[in-house]
């Protein structure tokens, strides 16, 4: 029996509206085609503290899959990963590394994402880039392998 995906796509760009969150929508209608129950779509600026605090909230919630994307770049205030690696307290290095693998193979610009993943309080956070086409290659990689991660690290309760 597999747990439900409950999850919480987080769009992360300081120019973002709800009007232009074109990665974050296409986000929110993959995860619809696997079955996942969609508890929220939230834009957040790059600041890296209020990204951090936002990831650490959102993991205290009945949330247990954090899709965000954008801010995995090389630019100044591209902090995503470095706001997700200062929550999570396991890496998850394997799906990271599919991503841009796999994805490398069709565009090499794959390569200057620095996106990571990993788990805190039975919450998979996955950093995916910010670009609807990088959205859609990188979530096909792992969308197979999303509900096995998540009955895996899911107990019966949060703590
Ligand atoms: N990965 C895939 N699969 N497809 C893409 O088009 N775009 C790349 C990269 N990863 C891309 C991708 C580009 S051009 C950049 S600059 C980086 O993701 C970082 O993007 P971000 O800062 O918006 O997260």
């Amino acid at each position: 029996m597999n747990n439900k995906i409950r999850a919480i796509v987080l769009s992360v760009s300081d120019t973002r509206t709800e009007e232009n969150d074109i990665s974050g929508n296409k986000l929110v209608e993959l995860l619809n085609e696997i079955n996942a129950e969609i508890l929220e779509k939230i834009i957040v600026s790059d600041d890296f503290e209020n990204l951090q605090q936002t990831l650490f909230s959102l993991t205290e919630t009945e949330a247990n899959l954090i899709l965000t994307t954008g801010g995995t770049g090389f630019a100044e205030r591209d902090n995503t990963p470095e706001a997700t690696l200062a929550v999570i307290e396991k890496e998850t290095p394997g799906i990271s590394e599919a991503m841009r693998a796999e994805t490398a193979k069709n565009t090499k610009f794959a390569m200057l994402s620095r996106g990571v993943s990993g788990i805190r309080n039975q919450t998979l956070i996955i950093n995916l880039p910010g670009s609807t086409k990088g959205v859609e290659e990188c979530f096909n990689v792992i969308r197979d392998i999303l509900p096995h991660a998540i009955n895996l690290i899911s107990g019966n309760t949060k703590h």
